[in-house]
């Protein structure tokens, strides 16, 4: 019985071993280690879903804009978020909830102290690989709330936006805690 076992087993390990090393063809085993390499379109491809006919609705509920009406719409956006008042109010709660987020999210480029580099840029990791980030925090007592608020949100020529990232109410946390910040020396 054992016998039979070890044989059958011995002979199904040989089977894979083959299958395995087939030509790119073999259709079981292409899927396990050349998966996303096989002949399909790419998200970002030319002519694959990147175009979306204007008005359809995406999977996260966003009706299709044109390209033209976007850009209009966020500088529009930009404008009202600068102009609009912190409605949160700097308690423990969002501070703590602000640092969290600066320190998760901000922090990486930066950095939560006034410290820069020999290139004038914040003293992080990333900046010395050639990031170009400022130490914020001498640069936002210059700005109200809702800049601040917004560059969270879009980012700026060089800086990602962030908004995928931190909700409405995390980014009015990260201004409260940006504030606070500010007071260090
Ligand atoms: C990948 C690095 C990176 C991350 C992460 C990042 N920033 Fe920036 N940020 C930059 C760079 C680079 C600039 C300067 C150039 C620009 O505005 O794009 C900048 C500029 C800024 C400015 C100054 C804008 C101005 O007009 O001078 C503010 C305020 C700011 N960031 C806030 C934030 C906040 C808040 C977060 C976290 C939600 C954040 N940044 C995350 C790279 C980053």
């Amino acid at each position: 019985m054992k016998v039979k076992i070890l044989l059958f087993a011995g002979i199904f390990l040989a089977v894979l071993l083959i299958a395995a090393n087939l030509p790119a063809k073999s259709t079981v085993f292409t899927l396990i280690y050349d998966m996303f390499n096989q002949i399909s379109i790419k998200p970002q491809e030319k002519g694959s879903m990147n175009t979306f006919v204007v008005g359809a609705v995406s999977v996260d509920g966003h009706e299709i804009e044109d390209p033209e009406d976007r850009f209009t719409r966020i500088v529009d956006d930009i404008i009202s978020d600068t102009a609009t008042i912190n409605p949160a109010k700097p308690d423990a709660v969002s501070l703590a909830d602000g640092k969290r987020k600066f320190d998760t999210f901000c922090a990486v480029c930066h950095g939560s102290t006034r410290e820069i580099n020999e290139t004038g840029f914040a003293k992080t990791k990333v900046n010395e690989l050639g990031m170009i980030a400022p130490a914020v925090i001498t640069l936002t007592p210059f700005f109200n709330d809702g800049y601040i608020y917004q560059k969270a949100k879009y980012g700026g020529s060089v800086m990602p936006a962030m908004g995928y990232a931190v909700s409405a109410e995390e980014r009015w946390n990260i201004v409260n805690h940006i504030r606070e910040l500010e007071k260090q020396k």
